[in-house]
């Protein structure tokens, strides 16, 4: 069974919908659907949300309840968007109420509502006599979002086109993970994530789809180590108009020897920590001296 089921009950399931990171994302050129090329390479993180899935009787009805964060509770919710579409394909004749507990901040980059949404396909299919096939969870995860089908599978993975075209990375690469901690940073600000697309697009600084391959290939077959491989072009855009990143990030460097990464489109920030790494109350300190006292701070696994 997949690892983020938490538990199942004859009608009931709780998911586990971890966060992602970029640890690598290229934007390789634009394309006639408004979409952008990607080329990333992301890895779930221990930190996630809670979703609770009962089935109800009430035939197609779902009913989301986000109680810790109620601007989430509507059904412009991916969530709510998921339930409704597995129901439809699946021709299933019951309903579905979802407890969403959220911890993932939203506008951060992490890819909180992609998670809980392809959680809510997963949980469905739990709690369905008759699943849904991974092929047609997948096609229904990129109609969700570009981000959900890398949530399909709880492994890191590379992304390309859209974001729908999924790899799973192989042993190697997730040796190399295995025993990263992350310390994820977010300035009080969320980021939406079509502006950043769009202010990336006007600068024309794509980068070479050669070039992303083979730092790809590069990092797997251990020339890169880990830090030397993170990378993501959508931090110009951001850091063009947030001035207060760069400075920061600097100092992170000066102070700690990390490589401070932005994940996605923002505004959540991380930096990979080595094993013997004991200096996080000053890192944190950093943070909320530099970002005041609204920042967000976490340090947390890879969830591999
Ligand atoms: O697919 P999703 O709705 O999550 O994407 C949100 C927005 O991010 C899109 O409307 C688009 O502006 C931008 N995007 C993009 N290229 C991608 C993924 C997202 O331009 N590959």
């Amino acid at each position: 069974m997949d690892k983020r089921i938490v538990s199942v009950q004859s009608n009931a399931v709780e998911v586990f919908a971890p966060a992602k990171i970029n640890l690598f994302l290229a934007v390789t050129g634009r394309r006639n659907d408004g979409f952008h090329d990607l080329c990333t390479v992301m890895s779930k993180i221990n930190l996630g949300d809670h979703l609770n899935l009962s089935r109800t009787t009430s035939v197609s009805d779902v009913v989301l309840h986000c109680s810790g964060n109620l601007t989430l509770e509507n059904n412009r919710n991916l969530a709510f968007l998921a339930a409704e579409k597995w129901l439809k394909y699946s021709g299933q004749s019951w309903g579905v109420k979802i407890d969403l507990d959220k911890t993932i901040p939203p506008r951060s980059g992490l890819g909180g509502g992609s998670s809980d949404a392809v959680s809510v396909l997963l949980g469905m299919n739990e709690l369905s006599e008759k699943k849904l096939s991974r092929e047609v969870l997948l096609g229904l995860a990129s109609e969700l979002g570009s981000d959900c089908p890398a949530f399909l599978d709880a492994g890191p993975c590379l992304a390309q086109g859209r974001g729908e075209q999924i790899s799973l990375l192989g042993e190697v690469a997730r040796e190399k993970l295995r025993k990263k901690r992350v310390f994820l940073f977010r300035p009080d600000i969320g980021l939406s994530t079509p502006e950043i697309f769009a202010d990336f697009s006007r600068s024309n600084s794509f980068s070479d789809n050669s070039w992303a391959n083979e730092r790809v290939e590069a990092w797997q077959s251990g020339s890169l180590n880990s830090e030397q491989f993170l990378h993501n072009d959508l931090e110009s855009a951001v850091f063009e108009k947030h001035r207060y990143f760069i400075p920061l990030f600097e100092e992170i460097t000066a102070k700690f020897g990390l490589v401070p990464r932005m994940s996605g489109s923002g505004s959540c920030c991380f930096a990979l920590l080595p094993e013997n790494f004991n200096e996080m109350s000053e890192l944190e300190e950093r943070v909320r001296v530099a970002w005041g006292s609204g920042a967000w701070v976490k340090s947390t696994e890879l969830f591999l």
